[in-house]
C-alpha cells in the first residue's frame, strides 16, 4: 500500500495551530521593530512604544563601553570568524572571555558557546549519554529539553520546584543516582519565580547525584557579584555545572558552560553544537566582556532592577491580578482565557506598551500570560506609564481577567 501521507501535510496542522493564535487578533509573532530607540523604547507600528518584554535586565545593550568595545573589535578583526574554533581555530578574545568568565564563578574553567541554546544543547551532549539519567524540573527551558533529546540519556520529570517529586524522582534511580544529572534553572523564565537550590543541592548530595543550574535569567540579576541565583543562596560549591546567555543582562549573543570539573575542556571534544557551529563574531565577544567588566563595576545597576521590578510587580499586584508567585525582574501577568491575554496584549501594544504574550504550548502550565520584564535601564515614569496603561486596559476587562 502507498503511503498516502505527503511531507508537507504537517503543515496543515502547523497553520491551524497559527490561525488559533491570530484568532483573536494580531499575530504576535510578527512586531516589527522599525528603530530601536534604547534600552527601553522602540517605534512599533510608527509610534514610540516603551520595551517591557526584552530581557534586557541591566539596560546594557547601548551602555557605551560595550559599543566602543564593540565598534573597535569589528575594526580589528572583522565581521566574522567564518568557522567554528575546532576547524578554523579560537580568536585570543574567545580564551580571555573564557578565562574571565571562570575567574567570575571561581571556578577552573569555562566554555564558550555562540548561542545560549547551543550551549545548553552542547552541556547536556557531551555530558550525559546512552545509560545516564537526567532529572530535569518540568518548567525547564525549551533548550534543555532538546539537550536532553540530543543527549541519548533517559529523562524524567519532576514538578516545577516540587522538592518531593525531585526526591521521589531520585530514590526511584537507586544505584544509577550517581550517573545522574538534576537540571534546573535559576529564575524561571516564563513564571519568574527561582528554583529552591539550597534543597535541590542538598538532594543532590544526598544521593550522590550532578547539579546542572541554568542562569540565563539571573546572571547579572542575583547574588553579591551577579553571578546569579546559586550565589543569593550561598550554594554555588554544590553545583557542579553552570550555563548561562549573553544574549540577556550582557545584551549581546553567546552562552558558556562553567564548571569546576576538570572534565569541561573536554567537551570540545565531544559537543556536537560546539565542534560544528562558527564561533561567536569578535565584536559580539568584545561586548560581552565589556558587559561583564559593567557588572562588576556597576552594582547600582542590580540595586535599580531590584527596585523596579518591586515597583512593577507591587503595581500590578495592586490592580488585583494574578502574578508568579515571587517578586522578580520576569512579571507574569496571567489570565485564564487565551483570547483575554491575547486582547490585553494587543490594547497595551496600541497603547505603547510592549509585553510579551504567551499562550498554550509555549506555556508551562498550560495558561495564557504576559511576561513582562524589567529593566534598570526603566526610570520610575516608564514604570508608572505602564501601570497607568495596565489599569486603563484591565479595568474594563475585569470580570475576564483572573484575580488573585
Ligand atoms: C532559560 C533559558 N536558557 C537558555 C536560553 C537560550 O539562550 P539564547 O536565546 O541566548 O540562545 C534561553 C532563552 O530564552 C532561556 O530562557
Amino acid at each position: 500500500m502507498k503511503d498516502k501521507v505527503d511531507l508537507l501535510d504537517k503543515f496543515e496542522k502547523i497553520a491551524s495551530n497559527r490561525d488559533q493564535l491570530t484568532a483573536v487578533g494580531r499575530d504576535p509573532t510578527s512586531i516589527v521593530i522599525e528603530r530601536i530607540i534604547s534600552p527601553t523604547e522602540a517605534i512599533i507600528d510608527g509610534k514610540q512604544t516603551i520595551l517591557v518584554g526584552t530581557n534586557n535586565y541591566l539596560g546594557l545593550t547601548f551602555d557605551p563601553e560595550c559599543v566602543a568595545a564593540g565598534q573597535a573589535a569589528l575594526a580589528e578583526a572583522g565581521t566574522g570568524t567564518t568557522g567554528s574554533r575546532m576547524a578554523n581555530g579560537s580568536y585570543q578574545p574567545h580564551l580571555a572571555l573564557e578565562r574571565e568568565l571562570a575567574d567570575f564563578y571561581g571556578v577552573a574553567h569555562a566554555m564558550v558557546f555562540s548561542t545560549g541554546y547551543a550551549a545548553n544543547l552542547g552541556t547536556l551532549a557531551a555530558l550525559a549519554n546512552n545509560g545516564d539519567v537526567v532529572v530535569l524540573d518540568a518548567d525547564a527551558h525549551a533548550s534543555l529539553y532538546d539537550g536532553c533529546r540530543m543527549s541519548g540519556a533517559s529523562v524524567y520529570r519532576f514538578r516545577h520546584n516540587d522538592m518531593g517529586s525531585l526526591e521521589k524522582r531520585l530514590q526511584r534511580l537507586a544505584d544509577k543516582a550517581g550517573r545522574t544529572l538534576i537540571v534546573v534553572e535559576g529564575l524561571y523564565s516564563v513564571l519568574g519565580d527561582r528554583a529552591p537550590l539550597r534543597e535541590i543541592a542538598a538532594l543532590k548530595s544526598e544521593f550522590g547525584a550532578h547539579l546542572l543550574v541554568d542562569e540565563a535569567h539571573s546572571l547579572g540579576v542575583y547574588g553579591a557579584h551577579g553571578r546569579g541565583v546559586c550565589e543569593e543562596l550561598g550554594v554555588m560549591d554544590e553545583v557542579d555545572f553552570v550555563v548561562g546567555t549573553f544574549s540577556k543582562s550582557l545584551g549581546a549573543t553567546g552562552g558558556f558552560c562553567a564548571s569546576r570539573h576538570d572534565v569541561l575542556p573536554l567537551f570540545r571534544y565531544a559537543s556536537r553544537p560546539y565542534i560544528f557551529t562558527a564561533s561567536g563574531n569578535p565584536s559580539v565577544i568584545a561586548t560581552t566582556r565589556a558587559a561583564l567588566r559593567q557588572l562588576a563595576k556597576r552594582p547600582d545597576l542590580r540595586q535599580k532592577l531590584r527596585h523596579n521590578a518591586e515597583r512593577l510587580y507591587r503595581g500590578l499586584e495592586g490592580m488585583g491580578l494574578r502574578l508568579g508567585a515571587d517578586v522578580s525582574p520576569v512579571i507574569a501577568v496571567r489570565f485564564e482565557h487565551s483570547a483575554d491575554a491575547a486582547r490585553t496584549w494587543e490594547r497595551l501594544l496600541e497603547a505603547g506598551i510592549y509585553t510579551n504574550l504567551f499562550v498554550p504550548p509555549a506555556t508551562p502550565d498550560g495558561s495564557s500570560l504576559l511576561r513582562c520584564s524589567v529593566s534598570a535601564a526603566h526610570s520610575d515614569e516608564q514604570i508608572d506609564t505602564i501601570l497607568e496603561r495596565f489599569s486603563e486596559i484591565i479595568e474594563p476587562m475585569r470580570s475576564q481577567a483572573v484575580r488573585g
